[in-house]
């Protein structure tokens, strides 16, 4: 198993290119299951999920090539299965949206049930509400979800709660099926509008994206022949400037949508992090103490869960006593005694943590227990003194490209070893 071995201290200086968006590419490639040809796919991350996703959809039968590291062109005609089954997908979160695909395609489907991090449960009842309003039987067996209609017939569906994976779920299954369906507080990612923006690209009618009710007019066909452009990754962006503040940097975080990076944004000033706003990159750095915040996790346009751990280690050294509230996910905290092995003061209560600060982190063995967990590391390795070892790994190389290779050419003193 490889280790990320880092030696901390080092200020991050210079330019770092953000890559295609993990959350949008995990929706858009199960979303070609819906088009009737094929399309080029563009600015899609060379990360281990997007792998495991690519072997999935070839095994159902779906033809692509790689035009380059981050451009493939993908055909699923020749999909005529709707039963996805193997073993690989239980290790992803995002394989649940072949459900919506596969069942807005074929009118049926059998996914067997999602992996993905563990943050408590991560039920998908809201999911299931949608299917089933849309027309669909669903049923839980052997731990597969069995989904079977006669037709999928457009409905209006009030969510429950804001879920990111039902709102993109119900816009697959619901882009073929006959009349309109109304998702009402729907969630506001921007891989959601992404998502919209790539179906509509290939007619269909979506119309609402990145606000809370999202209307859909479904269409029998999704022609192929297009070329869609994946967006920037908000989160690896967000990672970014939040190591450049956590080193005392000085880094130019480029090929971004600075509005998706607001509440950072915002937050990191607070901080009395200096962050400058361009059109498409945001450079961040910082000499100077930072303060406390207070931060609460929200479904976008708040402060994103998923930046919840990375920023927890930046604000060890801030001044004075921070609270963060995790709004979305039960139990998030996990990460935080690994942290506590590099000298952190924290303490969590349910859902809050109280960090002290400042403190100087020391290097220690630790693991990355999750994707984002696994960022925190890096950047609490990058702050300490001192020799920090991160196994585990391979959660980090499931949603960040090259995170070693970039931080590298930022000056981090960082390798990876057996
Ligand atoms: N929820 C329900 N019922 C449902 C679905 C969700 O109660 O049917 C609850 C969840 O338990 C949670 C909240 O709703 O408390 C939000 O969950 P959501 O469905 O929005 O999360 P998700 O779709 O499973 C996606 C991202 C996560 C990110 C969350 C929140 C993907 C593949 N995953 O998960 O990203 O944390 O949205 O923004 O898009 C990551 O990238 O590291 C990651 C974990």
């Amino acid at each position: 198993m490889e280790k990320l071995i880092i030696h901390g201290q080092k200020r991050l200086k210079g330019e770092v290119n953000v890559s295609g968006a993990k959350n949008a590419a995990v929706a858009i490639l199960p979303a070609t299951i819906l088009s009737d040809g094929d399309c080029i796919i563009e600015n899609i991350p060379d990360i281990l999920d997007v792998s495991i996703l690519k072997n999935i959809l070839t095994d159902l039968g779906a033809d692509i090539k790689n035009l380059n590291s981050s451009s493939i062109q993908i055909d699923t005609s020749n999909i005529n299965s709707h039963i996805a089954t193997d073993k690989q997908i239980g290790k992803l979160r995002a394989s649940y949206y072949l459900m919506g695909a596969l069942l807005g395609r074929f009118n049926k489907a059998v996914v067997t049930f999602p992996g993905g991090c563990d943050f408590g449960v991560r039920p998908i009842d809201q999911h299931i509400k949608g299917f089933e309003a849309l027309g669909a039987k669903v049923e839980i067996e052997h731990g597969k979800v069995i989904l079977t209609a006669q037709k999928l017939v457009g409905a209006p569906i009030y969510l429950d709660v804001v879920s990111v994976g039902a709102t993109i779920n119900i816009m697959l299954a619901a882009v073929k099926a006959e009349g309109i369906t109304t998702i009402e507080n729907a969630a506001k990612e921007p891989h959601i509008v992404d998502l919209a923006n790539f179906l509509n690209a290939m007619g269909a009618d979506i119309k609402g994206a990145g606000t809370d009710v999202i209307k859909i007019r479904g269409r029998k066909y999704l022609e192929g022949g297009h070329t869609y452009t994946i967006i920037p990754d908000q989160i690896e962006a967000g990672t970014y400037m939040i190591a450049a503040a956590a080193t005392k940097g000085d880094v130019l975080v480029k090929n971004i949508i600075p509005k998706h990076m607001e509440s950072l944004t915002a937050k990191l000033q607070e901080m009395n992090v200096r962050v400058d706003v361009f059109d498409d990159s945001i450079r961040v750095y910082c000499k100077d103490k930072i303060k406390k915040v207070n931060i609460k996790t929200l479904p976008y346009p708040g402060f994103p869960t998923d930046l919840q751990p990375p920023i927890t280690s930046l604000l060890c050294r801030a001044e004075g006593t921070s609270i963060i509230t995790e709004g979305v996910w039960d139990n998030r905290f996990q990460y935080v005694d690994e942290l506590k092995r590099m000298g952190a003061k924290i303490k969590v209560e349910g859902r809050m943590a109280v960090i002290e600060g400042p403190v100087q982190l020391t290097g220690a063995p630790v693991r990355a227990l999750d994707l984002r967990a696994g960022a925190a590391m890096v950047i609490a390795g990058l702050m300490a003194r001192g020799e920090t070892v991160i196994s585990n790994i391979d959660y980090i190389d499931r949603g960040y490209e090259k995170l070693d290779e970039k931080l590298k050419t930022l000056g981090a003193d960082i390798k990876r070893a057996e």
